[in-house]
């Protein structure tokens, strides 16, 4: 792992709607401070990580009246449409920086629960992978299709199914470069994995943990609470 750099990129850029609040759900609050402080402090507690870029919607005020610090580097950058906008506006900004073989963790800030058990097994198993690799859960439940009116079409094996989570690890020029030719084919990637893989990457999968939740609806934030109480201040860094 020596002499390359491990950059965060944290996408905020989003706007929420699922959660029909007052703000963008990276904002609300989940036991007394906002659910993104919660994203990014685990990633920047991480001795290998060597600073974060956060990719904020461009009329957004309250990223800067959080006035969030940290001893590390914190830089801001103009979200996109999607996604995958929001991800490739941090990576260009982090190519000026950057120096060869550097990489980039790239992690939702709607997932404040991530615990430095899963963070680690991640860069053990994937920051020297050439393609890359992403914490997943294997499909555990039974996967129907509907029709999309409330009735079952059929049901999909879950052999060898998983979960996409985040962070997702990789070499920060083979992602820069796999996710310009996603957004320049106009593909519908919902994360950086599928951009690797339409390039030809095949990236690890490493086994995270259910309590990884990403924060969509009000409920998820009840859950996330119950999740962040259980992990025990005298517990290293979140272990559950
Ligand atoms: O909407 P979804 O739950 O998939 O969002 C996942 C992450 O991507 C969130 O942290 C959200 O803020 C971010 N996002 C973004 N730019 C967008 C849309 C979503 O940074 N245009």
């Amino acid at each position: 792992m020596t002499g390359r750099r491990l950059w965060a990129v944290v996408p905020a850029a989003g706007v929420g709607r699922r959660m029909e609040a007052d703000r963008p759900k990276q904002y609300l609050d989940l036991a007394g401070r906002p659910v993104i402080e919660w994203s990014l402090e685990r990633l920047l507690d991480h001795p290998r990580v060597d600073g974060v870029v956060v990719a904020v919607a461009d009329h957004d005020a309250r990223w800067a009246d959080l006035g969030y610090r940290h001893a590390k580097p914190i830089h801001r950058v103009a979200g996109g449409a999607e996604r995958c906008h929001s991800v490739l506006s941090a990576l260009d900004y982090l190519a000026v920086k950057a120096g060869a073989g550097d990489r980039v963790l790239v992690h939702d800030a709607v997932r404040p629960c991530l615990t430095a058990g899963e963070l680690e097994r991640l860069l053990d198993a994937g920051f020297d992978h050439p393609d890359g690799a992403l914490l997943a859960m294997p499909v555990r439940d039974t996967l129907k299709r509907g029709n999309g009116a409330g009735v079952v079409e059929g049901t999909v094996d879950r052999d060898g199914l998983w979960h996409a989570q985040t962070p997702q690890l990789f070499p920060l020029d083979l992602l820069r470069t796999a996710l310009r030719a996603a957004v320049a084919a106009g593909s519908p990637v919902t994360d950086e994995a599928w951009a690797v893989e339409a390039a030809g990457g095949r990236p690890l999968l490493v086994e995270g943990e259910a309590t990884n939740l990403k924060v969509t609806r009000r409920a998820d934030l009840h859950l996330a609470s119950l999740i962040l109480a259980s992990f025990a201040p005298d517990r290293p860094a979140g272990e559950p």
